[in-house]
């Protein structure tokens, strides 16, 4: 299965870039077969939109092509979103103007909020609402929060209770997003589907 991983910091050094590794090693584990598309938002900053991406303005065309056909091959998505001020970061806001069904509809996507402290609860609510109506993007039941980031998932071995907890729970998540991958793949070719008389969620 292909997954896409992406990573919604501003950060050059970000803890969410950190889960994003540690994300990998994990999907790799639970499907020996896997491959990735890993967006870093940092790293590959993508213009904010505008109408050019809708009216096939050359610049977006070269910009988003090679995203957007990375993004159809996959079959799950793990999206990682820092929380900033209470808030899912605008970059990542902005990738959710820019990837619509076409990329990402009727695939399954695990939330995965990033705090250095005892937040992240804000991202999982922000994304939950407001980032599927259009994309289809189905967002699986369970999500993952990690907490204490600079104190957890680092190296192979766990260094503390929380540490354990932290890789369990996500381990866990992981597992489940191979299985929803796996049974959505069979909506999407159901011929259930119809974005031409349906274009837009309500
Ligand atoms: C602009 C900004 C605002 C932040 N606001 C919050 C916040 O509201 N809640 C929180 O738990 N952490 C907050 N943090 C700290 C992040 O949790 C921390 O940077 C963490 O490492 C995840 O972000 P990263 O993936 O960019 O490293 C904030 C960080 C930045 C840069």
């Amino acid at each position: 299965m292909k997954f896409g991983i992406i990573v919604g910091s501003h950060r050059a050094k970000s803890q969410s870039a950190k889960v994003a590794g540690y994300a990998q090693n994990v999907l790799k584990m639970i499907d020996s077969s896997a491959s990735f598309y890993t967006l870093d938002l940092f790293k590959d900053p993508l213009p904010l939109w505008d109408d050019g991406i809708w009216n096939g303005a050359p610049e977006w065309k070269k910009r988003w092509d090679p995203i957007s056909a990375e993004l159809r091959a996959c079959e799950a998505l793990v999206v990682i979103s820092p929380e900033y001020h209470g808030m899912v970061p605008a970059a990542l806001k902005n990738f959710f103007l820019l990837a619509g069904k076409d990329e990402i509809g009727h695939k399954p996507g695990l939330i995965v909020a990033v705090s250095s402290g005892r937040g992240g609860g804000y991202p999982v609510a922000e994304l939950r609402m407001s980032s599927y109506k259009n994309s289809r993007l189905n967002w699986i039941p369970d999500h993952m929060i990690v907490r204490d980031a600079e104190h957890v998932l680092n190296g192979v071995a766990s260094a503390s209770e929380d540490d354990t907890f932290t890789r369990s729970r996500l381990d866990y998540c992981l597992s489940v997003l191979h299985q929803y991958g796996i049974a959505l793949k069979l909506v999407r070719e159901s011929g259930v589907i119809d974005h031409k008389n349906h274009p837009n969620g309500l």
